[in-house]
C-alpha cells in the first residue's frame, strides 16, 4: 500500500461517501430494520409453542395472532431487505462513478513524465478493476459487517433474558470452533498463496512462450520448453490439490462443533424445562439463537479480509488521485495566436534524471519558412527535444521561445495546437 496507514486511507473514503451521507444513513436503518425483524421471529413462534399447553388445551385465537405477526416480521425484514440492497447498490455505482470522473479528469492533469515514468496498464487496472472491487468490497462489507454485529448482539441479548446460564455456554463455546477454523485456515493460507505464485509463474512462462514462438522454433527450444512447463504445471498441481484439501476440513469441523454445542444447549435446556426454570417455547428460541449466533463471525471474518482488499485497492487509487499536477499554466500567460514560426532555443539544459547530463547548453535559432531535420544516434535526446518543444517536460535551464516569447509564458493548450506533430509510435503519445 502506499504511504499512509489503513486508518488514513479510511478517513479519506469517509471523504468520498460524504457525498452521500443520506444513503450511508439509510443502508445503515435498513440494516438494522432488517436483522432486528428476523431476529424477532424466533421469540414470537416461542411464545406461540408456549399457547401451546397440552392436549385440549391450545389457545388458538392467540397462536392465530403470533402466527400474523411472525407473517408480519418476515414481510417487514423481506422488504427492508431489498430497500437496502436497493440503497447499497445506488451508493456503490455513485461513488463508482464519481471516483472514476474524478480519476480521468485527474490524468489530464498529471505531467508527461507521470505517463512515461507509470505502466500504463497498472494505472487502467487502478482505475478499472480497484474502483471495483474497493466499491464493491468497501460499501457491501460495511452493510455485511454492520449486519452481523447487530444480529450478534441481538442474538446474545435475547439469549441472556432467557436463560444467562446458556447465554455463557454459547458465549465460551463458539469461540472454540474459531480456534479450529482459524488453525487450518493459517496451514491453508500457505497452500493458497504457494498456488497463486505457482499460477502467475506458469501465466508468466506461457506468456513467454507464445509470445516468443518464432525463437522458439528458431532455437529448436520445443522440447526444453515443454519440460519446464510440465515441471511448475505438475507443481501447480499439488499445491492446489493440498490446498483444496486443508480447505475442505474447515467446514466439516467447524459444523461438527457446533452441533455438539446446539446437543449440549437442548440437552442443558431440557433439564431446565423438566425443571420448570424454562418453558418449551423458550427452549426453542434458544435452540434457534445457539444454532445462528456462529453464522455472523464467519460472515465478520470474511468481510474483514474482503475490507482490508478493498482498502488495498482504495490506496491504490487515491496514489493516482493524489499524484502531483502539472505546474498551472503561468498566471496570465498568453494564447499563442497564427504563429510564424520563428524558434528561438536559448543554451538549454535537460535531463530527466537529474544524475545523468543529456541535453547541456543547446542553443538553436529557426527562422519562419526554414526546415531544419535533427539526426543524432538513438537517445541523444530527438525526442526529447520534441518534449521540450512542446512543454511535455520543461528545461532545467536555458530559454525556449517561439514567436518571441517564452513559451513557459504561453498556454500550454495554444502552444501546442501551434505545432503539427506526427508520432513516431503511432498510439502511444511521448514517442516520436
Ligand atoms: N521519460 C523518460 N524518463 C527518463 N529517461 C528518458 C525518458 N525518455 C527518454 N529517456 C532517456 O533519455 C535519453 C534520450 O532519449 P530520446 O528518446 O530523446 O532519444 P532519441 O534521440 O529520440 O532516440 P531514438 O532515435 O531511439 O528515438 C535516452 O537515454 C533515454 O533512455
Ligand atoms: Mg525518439
Amino acid at each position: 500500500m502506499m504511504k499512509g496507514t489503513y486508518t488514513e486511507t479510511l478517513k479519506k473514503v469517509m471523504k468520498y461517501l460524504k457525498n452521500h451521507r443520506k444513503l450511508l444513513w439509510l443502508s445503515l436503518f435498513f440494516a438494522l430494520v432488517t436483522t432486528a425483524a428476523a431476529l424477532y421471529v424466533p421469540i414470537v413462534v416461542g411464545r406461540a409453542i408456549d399457547d401451546i399447553k397440552g392436549a385440549g388445551s391450545v389457545d388458538f385465537d392467540a397462536i392465530k395472532k403470533k402466527l400474523i405477526a411472525v407473517m408480519v416480521l418476515v414481510f417487514i425484514s423481506a422488504v427492508s431487505n431489498w430497500f437496502m440492497n436497493l440503497v447499497n447498490n445506488r451508493l456503490t455505482y455513485n461513488t463508482i462513478h464519481d471516483i472514476r470522473k474524478d480519476a480521468i479528469d485527474k490524468l489530464q492533469k498529471l505531467p508527461m513524465n507521470y505517463f512515461d515514468t507509470t505502466q500504463t496498464g497498472d494505472v487502467v487496472s487502478r482505475v478499472i478493476s480497484d474502483v471495483d472491487l474497493f466499491a464493491d468490497g468497501l460499501l457491501l462489507g460495511f452493510s455485511k459487517l454492520f449486519t452481523s454485529i447487530i444480529t450478534v448482539i441481538g442474538t446474545l441479548f435475547f439469549l441472556l433474558m432467557i436463560s444467562p446460564f446458556i447465554c455463557g455456554l454459547v458465549v465460551v463455546l463458539t469461540p472454540v470452533s474459531f480456534l479450529i477454523a482459524g488453525f487450518i485456515a493459517k496451514n491453508t493460507h500457505s497452500m493458497f498463496i504457494a498456488t497463486s505464485r505457482t499460477n502467475a509463474e506458469e501465466t508468466a512462462y506461457i506468456d513467454e512462450m507464445i509470445g516468443n514462438a518464432k525463437l522458439v522454433r528458431a532455437y529448436g527450444y520445443e522440447d526444453r520448453a515443454v519440460n519446464h512447463f510440465s515441471e511448475i504445471n505438475t507443481r501447480l498441481k499439488k499445491y492446489a490439490m493440498r490446498a483444496t484439501f486443508f480447505s475442505s476440513l474447515v467446514n466439516p469441523s467447524t459444523r461438527f462443533l457446533n452441533n455438539i454445542i446446539y446437543a449440549l444447549v437442548g440437552l442443558l435446556g431440557a433439564f431446565a424445562c423438566v425443571k420448570g426454570n424454562m418453558s418449551i417455547g423458550e427452549l426453542t428460541v434458544v435452540l434457534s439463537y445457539s444454532t445462528q449466533y456462529a453464522k455472523p463471525f464467519n460472515e465478520i471474518s470474511g468481510v474483514i479480509t474482503e475490507l482490508t482488499g478493498a482498502l488495498a485497492s482504495a490506496g491504490r487509487i487515491f496514489e493516482v488521485l493524489e499524484a502531483e499536477e502539472e505546474i498551472p499554466d503561468a498566471v496570465g500567460a498568453k494564447v499563442l495566436e497564427n504563429p510564424s514560426g520563428n524558434v528561438e532555443i536559448k543554451n538549454v539544459f535537460f535531463s530527466y534524471d537529474k544524475s545523468k547530463k543529456l541535453i547541456e547548453n543547446f542553443s538553436l535559432s529557426v527562422k519562419p519558412g526554414q526546415m531544419i531535420a535533427i539526426v543524432g544516434p538513438t537517445g541523444c535526446g530527438k525526442t526529447t527535444f520534441i518534449n521540450l518543444l512542446m512543454r511535455f517536460y520543461d528545461v532545467d535551464d536555458g530559454k525556449i521561445s517561439v514567436d518571441d516569447e517564452e513559451i513557459r509564458r504561453l498556454t500550454r493548450k495554444s502552444l501546442r495546437a501551434g505545432y503539427g506533430m506526427v508520432l513516431q509510435d503511432t498510439g502511444s503519445l511521448p514517442e516520436q
